[in-house]
């Protein structure tokens, strides 16, 4: 029957033609990068960060890395639900208490010991399941036309005191001032901290983002504000545009406003590429990936003893924090401890 043979003939067309179609792009991939070897991150730090220290990581190991950003809590709460189908090899945050949500829920494998070896054991939590590559250090931004240096608060818990009513700003909804607050509630326990957190609903002026509350700090909008030191000096390196009327003051003396932040990295235990997630782990607080993040524009503390930050950043030598279990930082209680004080 030709009208059949000729419909079998044109369907046979067809088909092969699809199959040429849909090989295209197969070529096309296989000649680009798919042929290289590559590890997924879930990124919460600073895209530009990761910018800046992931090419040497390419460079001497031929893994490219593929970021999907996104924020602490936002990307924990992703792996969770994910649980072992995620695609992700390595989780990475800002801030520790979103590690530790992740590492509560079993999720990440053991970071090889010699990763851990790298850093200060107190920079790592005390399961040894992600390590730390970054530190920050919480500090009172402040307008030097309206705080003379001898008015400055002793602890950051003075904050909550009447004579600041008004003159206090912060961004609670981030994962950075969140982190701060854990160092509160692991250091001064849990009545004070709620004690502190309801003196600042009353005399705080809540902005979004450390950025924000910087810039006001710095129009004098608002008299001083609780930041991570990297934004000041971020900004000095670049004009001074929102930097220029303040001066940021380092707590010390182990108060819970000395808090330094550590910055960590994980590899999921359902990565089927764990051997090279390890080495992005070893890259990062390693000298080769220490020493990309002091070169870089970041401004924030490399934890590896053999590489410095670069001047004129205040030494990590001298800042004197208060000594936490990183593993110990309750981001679920924080939050819940947050919205019961009506920021969140
Ligand atoms: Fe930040």
């Amino acid at each position: 029957m030709p009208t059949r043979n000729g419909n079998h003939h044109m369907r046979r067309i067809l088909a092969a033609t699809v199959a040429v179609v849909a090989m295209v792009p197969m070529l096309a991939a296989c000649g680009s990068s798919n042929d290289k070897p590559f590890i997924t991150v879930y990124n919460a730090q600073h895209k530009e960060l990761l910018d800046e220290m992931v090419p040497g990581f390419t460079k001497e190991t031929g893994i490219d890395v593929k970021l999907r950003n996104g924020d602490d809590f936002e990307l924990a709460n992703q792996l969770v639900q994910e649980g072992s189908a995620s695609p992700a090899d390595v989780f990475l945050t800002e801030n520790s208490p979103a590690m530790s949500l992740v590492d509560r829920k079993g999720l990440f494998a053991s970071v090889d010991k010699s990763t851990l070896a790298q850093v200060p054991a107190q920079y790592s939590p005390s399961t040894g399941n992600w390590a730390g590559f970054a530190a920050r250090s919480t500090v009172l931004a402040y307008n030097t036309a309206a705080v003379k240096d001898a008015e400055l608060p002793a602890s950051i818990l003075d904050l909550a005191n009447p004579e600041w009513k008004g003159k206090v700003a912060f961004s609670p909804t981030g994962a950075d001032f969140q982190a701060i607050v854990s160092a509160v509630l692991e250091t001064s326990g849990e009545a004070a901290t709620k004690t502190w957190l309801a003196g600042l609903k009353t005399n705080g002026t809540v902005y979004d983002g450390n950025s924000t509350v910087m810039k006001a700090v710095n129009s004098g909008e608002v008299e001083v504000g609780v930041i991570y030191h990297y934004y000041w000096y971020g900004d000095q390196a670049e004009s001074g545009a929102n930097s220029d009327n303040i001066k940021i003051h380092f707590f010390g003396n182990k108060d819970p406003g000395a808090f330094v932040s550590v910055s960590g990295a994980g590899a999921l235990k359902s990565s089927d590429k764990l051997s090279d997630a390890q080495k992005f782990l070893k890259y990062l607080n390693g000298t080769t990936g220490q020493q990309a993040l002091a070169d870089g524009k970041a401004f924030e503390y490399p934890i590896n003893p053999a590489v410095a930050v670069k001047s004129p950043v205040k030494p990590f030598g001298e800042l004197d924090p208060p000594i936490i279990d990183v593993a110990n930082l309750n981001g679920p209680k924080v939050i819940s401890m947050m919205q019961e004080a009506g920021f969140l």
